[in-house]
């Protein structure tokens, strides 16, 4: 059972994922300065009023997890409640020991916390890269000249592009305005809701009904559609930049749900079970499919 073993490959895996949040916490911490990038004096793209912004960042943050963690919780509850599932989720009892706290989970559980674990990898895998593309490129925001309030004596026009330090506005407004490539809205909130959208297509139990996963799914990506949508009408990203954020979410999502959760494959696949048992990722492979062979073992989960 190895319920005395040392979990290392668990330990493994948590610091995977705490390196990937310490580095991307730093990007925000530290004050890395994003490119230094000119403009030209009569870019009609920079001069774009400064608005509110509709969907806010925490708004984003807060609703892409919650509307996300919630939706698998629950499917994944109902789906360890169904008979066939639970006949596919026998394994034996597993304890995790920490000091004085010994708690059991169910195999659904395990699961459960498997796909949390991973999507929230993904998450962290999304707002790396857009930090990435925001620091290195530091293309200027549509209200850039709005913040950036140029010093009318040293802004010379016949020069053509600036590239000369002349702002006078707020230095911290200053510095975001620099970062517009590309659209973390839209990257964080398309990744949350194409992840959904194949996790619903792989795992939500439909019974009869025919329309109401795809509507899900429908219902899911509009949410995130309009989250990026709302960066262009707000004037606060160019369309390329939504444009870029919503394919790098897609792309991490399937990446994850296809490569990492192996959400699609139907096993016995031999890659995904062999007997090293440092490989994670391929020793866990998280299967919806109802025609799952056996489990035969603890490893099929983590914890
Ligand atoms: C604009 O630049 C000039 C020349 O460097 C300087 O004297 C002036 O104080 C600046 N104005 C503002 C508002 O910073
Ligand atoms: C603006 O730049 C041009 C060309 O570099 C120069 O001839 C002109 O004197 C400058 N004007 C001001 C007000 O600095």
């Amino acid at each position: 059972m190895g319920n005395h073993k040392i979990q290392w490959h668990l330990i493994m895996d948590f610091v995977c994922l705490v390196a990937l949040g310490v580095a991307e916490m730093l990007i925000h911490v530290i004050p890395i300065k994003p490119s230094h990038r000119g403009f030209f004096c009569d870019d009609k793209s920079l001069q774009k009023p400064l608005q509110e912004e509709t969907v806010s960042t925490w708004l984003t943050i807060v609703v892409g997890f919650s509307v996300s963690i919630s939706v698998i919780i629950l499917c994944e509850a109902v789906n360890a409640k169904s008979k066939r599932r639970k006949q596919q989720l026998k394994v034996g009892k597993f304890n995790i020991k920490c000091g004085p706290l010994i708690c059991t989970p169910t195999a659904w559980q395990r699961r459960t916390f498997f796909l949390l674990f991973m999507f929230g990898f993904g998450a962290l895998i999304t707002n790396l890269f857009t930090d990435m593309g925001k620091v290195t490129v530091g293309r200027l925001r549509p209200y850039f000249i709005a913040i950036c309030k140029p010093n009318a004596t040293l802004l010379n026009c016949s020069q053509g592009f600036i590239t000369e330090d002349i702002c006078t506005g707020d230095p911290v407004d200053v510095l975001d305005a620099r970062m517009s490539f590309p659209s973390g809205h839209a990257s964080f909130s398309t990744y949350c809701m194409v992840f959904l959208a194949l996790y619903l297509e792989s795992s939500m139990p439909t019974k009869q009904t025919n329309l109401v996963k795809p509507f899900l799914q429908v219902a899911f990506l509009s949410l995130g559609l309009l989250c990026s949508l709302s960066r262009i009408f707000d004037y606060w990203h160019h369309w390329g930049d939504v444009l870029v954020g919503m394919f790098l979410g897609t792309l991490v999502a399937f990446f994850i749900t296809f490569r990492s959760l192996r959400l699609f494959s139907s096993p016995p696949c031999p890659k995904c079970y062999p007997t090293d048992e440092v490989d994670f990722v391929s020793r866990n492979p998280v299967n919806n499919s109802e025609e799952r062979a056996d489990l035969n073992g603890d490893n099929q989960f983590p914890l």
